[in-house]
């Protein structure tokens, strides 16, 4: 095999998941000292890469669906990923078996992370598109941390029911949080008894959102991430800012931050 780039190190996958013809989760293994202690943090991104025809890396960014998980001197990392049809990487992936090695990025990184939601938010508001969902599911397990929300909303917009992930372990961390857990499923190519139609930044308009998850929204609560398709985030910037919230800098609060895929 050519020699592995800098920042990256062999990992294997110990688990592959397919929930859909073209939607799949990898958990790989690698060695823990490759990679800063703690290894990253809730929210954060890294990388994967494998070898294409000619020979030649494709690395890409790929969010941790889990929390930094260590089994003696092995990290465990989860990530959610859609195959493209005319990718350069997301085909390669997608014929990866459990067992076979890839690489992964050593350097963590990213501010979506729940130190990052300023001290006067009480209500965290997850809104994500697609493989979006990954980060957040990341920060929930972070139970400890997130004890200082009152509430949580996990809203995870998609296409189809099939691509609503994760279920199982969306309801663990319902019963863990005893109530203050909210999920909000929205599928907009099919109706889907139980989910919202159409897409976040309708739903945020006209108040069925805040009435699925049974908080409403306010400047002086709410904290609201992004994540996923740049379309979804332009979108519901827009609704949010003629909502009257503002984008969080860190030199002036706000009530909103996001992480667009592409
Ligand atoms: C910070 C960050 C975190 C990311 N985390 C994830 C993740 O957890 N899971 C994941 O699947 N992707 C994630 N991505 C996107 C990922 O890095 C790749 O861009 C994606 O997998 C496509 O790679 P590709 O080489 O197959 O396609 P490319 O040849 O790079 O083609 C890119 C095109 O594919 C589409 N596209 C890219 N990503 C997505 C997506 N996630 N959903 C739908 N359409 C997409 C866009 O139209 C884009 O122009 C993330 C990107 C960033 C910047
Ligand atoms: N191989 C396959 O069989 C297959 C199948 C499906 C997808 N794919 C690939 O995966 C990619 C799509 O992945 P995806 O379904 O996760 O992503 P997506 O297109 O980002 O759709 C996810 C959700 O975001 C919504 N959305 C799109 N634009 C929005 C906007 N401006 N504001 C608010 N919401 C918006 C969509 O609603 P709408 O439905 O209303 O757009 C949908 O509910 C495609 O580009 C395709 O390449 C492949």
């Amino acid at each position: 095999m050519k020699d592995t780039p800098l920042g990256f190190v062999k990992s294997t996958v110990i688990k592959r998941i397919d929930w859909d013809d073209h939607l799949f989760s990898l958990r790989v293994q690698a060695p823990a000292n490759a990679f800063p202690t703690p290894a990253f943090t809730a929210g954060q991104f890294s990388k994967l890469a494998a070898l294409n025809e000619q020979g030649e890396w494709v690395r890409r960014a790929y969010s941790m669906v889990n929390k930094p998980h260590l089994t003696d001197d092995q990290i465990e990392l989860e990530f959610l990923v859609i195959e493209i049809p005319d990718g350069k990487l997301t085909p390669l992936l997608g014929h990866i078996k459990e067992g076979d090695q890839i690489l992964v990025g050593t350097l963590p990184a990213g501010f979506m992370t729940i130190d990052e939601v300023p001290e006067t938010a009480t209500d965290l508001w997850m809104l994500s598109t697609g493989t979006g969902i990954g980060p957040f599911l990341s920060i929930l397990e972070e139970v400890d941390q997130c004890q200082r929300f009152e509430h949580l909303v996990l809203v995870h917009a998609v296409r189809t029911k099939a691509e609503l992930v994760y279920k199982d372990k969306i309801m663990a961390l319902m019963k863990t949080y005893q109530g203050r857990l909210r999920y909000v499923p929205i599928v907009s190519r099919e109706d889907v008894s139980g989910a919202l139609s159409g897409r976040i930044p309708q739903r945020l308009q006209d108040d069925s959102l805040a009435k699925a998850a049974h908080v409403e929204p306010s400047i002086e609560k709410s904290f609201f991430y992004l994540c996923g398709n740049p379309d979804m985030i332009h979108d519901t910037r827009d609704t949010l800012q003629q909502m009257g919230y503002k984008k969080h800098l860190r030199r002036e609060a706000g009530q909103f931050s996001f992480e667009n895929y592409w």
